[in-house]
């Protein structure tokens, strides 16, 4: 059988998911940053994270060379800096909005963030056209302001939104919905 990737990335694509920018610091000392939904947890003692980059990237040589990076979960009103990073161009003041501080490693933190793990480099594994970065966790910390987050779900940003009061009294119904707030696609 033919491999249908169209297939593939619509199954993929009912997988729901959160969407972070990934930081790291180039060789001249620069801070960088990219979009990435493929971040989960993998081990919590010790505490490991994980994000897959595509080969050819800045990041990908950013993350290596580095030997750090951050994950910084966004907030559905941070829809912006997901399609700022996501796109290969930059202008050069890109970060010119954002407040940016380092903790441990030295990866830039995204303060506003929902979220945000700073993490060493502990192991990478090629895995097809991406590179599958291993972090173990050096600090972390919650924003004290927690909002929605912003949500990625068959090629579309979504947020969540409270689901009707008559559906609240029901033991099994969900708690909230999805609801779409735009129609970007993905470009991984
Ligand atoms: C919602 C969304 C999620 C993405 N997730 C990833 C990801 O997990 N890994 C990846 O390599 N690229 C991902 N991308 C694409 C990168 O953000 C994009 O290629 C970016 O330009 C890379 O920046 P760089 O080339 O400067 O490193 C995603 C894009 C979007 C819109």
């Amino acid at each position: 059988m033919a491999f249908d990737s169209l297939l593939f990335r619509k199954v993929l694509g009912q997988f729901a998911t959160g969407i972070t920018i990934v930081t790291t610091t180039l060789p001249s000392g620069e801070p960088w940053a990219m979009t990435a939904n493929s971040f989960t947890s993998i081990s919590l003692d010790p505490p490991i994270v994980m994000v897959a980059v595509s080969h050819g990237l800045t990041t990908n040589e950013a993350i290596r060379r580095s030997g750090a990076f951050a994950v910084n979960i966004l907030r559905a009103d941070q829809i912006e800096l997901s399609r700022r990073y996501s796109r290969r161009e930059r202008p050069p003041d890109q970060f010119a909005d954002l407040e940016l501080r380092r903790e441990v490693t030295g990866a830039p933190i995204i303060e506003g963030s929902l979220g945000w793990v700073d993490c060493r480099l502990t192991d990478l594994t090629e895995q097809g056209d991406h590179t599958v970065f291993f972090g173990t966790v050096q600090a972390i910390d919650l924003s004290d302001r927690l909002d929605d987050p912003l949500l990625y779900y068959n090629s579309t940003y979504v947020r969540i939104q409270p689901a009707s009061s008559d559906t609240e009294d029901q033991d099994d119904a969900p708690t909230a919905k999805l609801l779409l707030v735009n129609s970007d696609s993905a470009t991984s």
